[in-house]
């Protein structure tokens, strides 16, 4: 169905859907989404506007059981040599305690059974050339899965899987892979995020100087 108004189920106001949008790593694996609810995330990242509206985003929704079984091991191989790249961190008892990456690693064993997998693509081999339009797309469909009370967190993959990653799902190597958008319930809570002051990170008419709220 395509949708010209908008949907009644995205009704939240924006203000709490982007004030309260936070990285929900924790999905709850027994409570499930529809495919009418990934229906209407897509929809609205369809609606996301791209460089002279060409509209690259190609979304490829992971939703067989087993595909997600495979596809989060994967991505728990790629999460980890992420971190074996970037601090040499090869197994659990190495991420400290109080680090932001606890999270990320309880994210990458529980992978597999995320309710749904969204992964973000785009035409062609330069996904510098595209990301710009497929990003803004990602975090409409971000948005309206928290609208609709559906968890998600955009995380990326890593080089070493890449090709496994595309033949599990038949990808052909002429488009180019930008994110990885697991779906689900919260076991937790949506909630405030912390961001630096605007004042901080905002100029007015020329570089450095502050804005009138500072
Ligand atoms: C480009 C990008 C890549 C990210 N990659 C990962 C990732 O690989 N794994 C992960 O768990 N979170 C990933 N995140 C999520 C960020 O860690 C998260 O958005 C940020 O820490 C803010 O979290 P909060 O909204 O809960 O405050 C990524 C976010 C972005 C924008």
């Amino acid at each position: 169905m395509i949708h010209l108004d908008p949907p009644a189920e995205l009704a939240m106001p924006l203000a709490d859907a982007m004030f309260t949008q936070r990285a929900i790593r924790r999905l709850d694996p027994n409570q499930p989404i529809t495919d009418a609810e990934l229906e209407l995330v897509l929809d609205a990242a369809s609606k996301a506007p791209s460089g002279a509206n060409t509209q690259p985003a190609r979304f490829l929704v992971i939703r067989s059981r087993d595909a997600i079984d495979a596809f989060g091991r994967l991505y728990h191989e790629a999460w980890w040599a992420k971190r074996a790249d970037e601090l040499g961190w090869t197994v659990d008892q190495e991420v400290p305690a109080d680090s932001p990456y606890r999270m990320a690693a309880l994210l990458a064993a529980e992978m597999h059974q995320a309710p749904a997998v969204i992964l973000a693509f785009a035409p062609g081999r330069r996904p510098e050339a595209t990301a710009s339009s497929v990003f803004p797309a990602v975090q409409n469909l971000m948005l309206a899965a928290r609208a609709l009370g559906i968890g998600s967190v955009l995380t990326t993959l890593h080089p070493s899987v890449m090709e496994r990653v595309y033949t599990l799902l038949g990808v052909p190597d002429d488009v180019s892979f930008h994110a990885c958008i697991p779906l689900g319930r919260p076991r937790g809570r949506f909630g405030p995020t912390r961001r630096r002051p605007t004042a901080e990170t905002t100029s007015w008419n020329t570089w450095g100087t502050p804005p009138p709220w500072n």
